[in-house]
């Protein structure tokens, strides 16, 4: 695990854009593994620049969400396929039908995440994955005691996420219990992972992640098994290390 301070919470997006970019003019139809969340939000803003600038293109690109939230419908402004076709395809100029989400409004949710799993192996490996943390150490909606070898499946959000990502949301009643996510056995397939954290309240979650041992109470903490794994934090993330 390769772990990079740097000097401010865009550095840490535009870092991380930077990789990412240099995958994509290797190889045009990369394939991106997409996070949602406020951490990554620096990284889409830096590649829709590099976009506006003429220096990127980004529409052969092929994509997969991490996750999604069960039962909000379709154009819900909060379900994660409006959140990433509004902060990442249109800004960046991606094509829609090349992304994939999670369809937690689904009927058949197992079928969805087999379906999901299936596009995945097709068009994967994904050669680079952007990740957030989650404080308690979760990593897409994998929660603490996710088994390392879980695939895309239905979960229940502990109430700490939920209360975490109530500000989405007119009040926490409105977040939903259930989703749809990768399985951290699913994410650790990508050939390069790349977390990125910023601010103090991340620095337990970083410390764990990094320092302490790899278990499922800490999911983030598999990382120090994967051979191409890069964490980028600013210096309130990093303080804890
Ligand atoms: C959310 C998402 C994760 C994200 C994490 C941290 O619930 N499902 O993919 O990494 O929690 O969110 P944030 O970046 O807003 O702190």
């Amino acid at each position: 695990m390769q772990v990079l301070i740097a000097p401010s919470a865009a550095a840490v997006g535009r870092f991380a854009a930077g990789r990412i970019a240099d995958v994509v003019r290797r190889r045009p139809d990369a394939v991106l593994g997409l996070a949602t969340g406020s951490s990554p939000l620096d990284i889409y803003a830096d590649l829709a620049r590099q976009v506006a600038a003429g220096e990127l293109d980004l529409s052969a690109v092929r994509a997969f969400a991490l996750d999604e939230y069960i039962g909000l419908p379709p154009g819900h402004p909060q379900s994660y396929h409006e959140v990433i076709d509004r902060e990442v395809v249109r800004p960046t100029g991606m094509d829609p039908a090349k992304v994939r989400v999670p369809n937690g409004f689904a009927e058949d949710l197992e079928a969805a995440c087999e379906e999901f799993e299936r596009e995945l192996a097709e068009v994967g490996p994904v050669d680079v994955q952007i990740l957030g943390v989650g404080t308690n150490g979760h990593i897409g909606f994998n929660e603490p005691m996710s088994s390392f070898a879980s695939r895309t499946r239905v979960k229940r959000l502990t109430p700490a996420t939920r209360q975490a990502n109530a500000r989405f949301f007119d009040s926490i009643d409105q977040v939903p219990e259930l989703c749809l996510t990768q399985g951290i056995g699913t994410v650790m397939e990508a050939e390069e992972l790349l977390l990125v954290a910023q601010g103090a309240a991340k620095a337990e979650a970083v410390a764990r992640m990094v320092e302490g041992p790899v278990s499922s109470s800490c999911p983030a903490s598999v990382l120090q098994f994967h051979p191409s794994a890069t964490v980028i934090v600013d210096g309130p993330a990093a303080s804890r290390l």
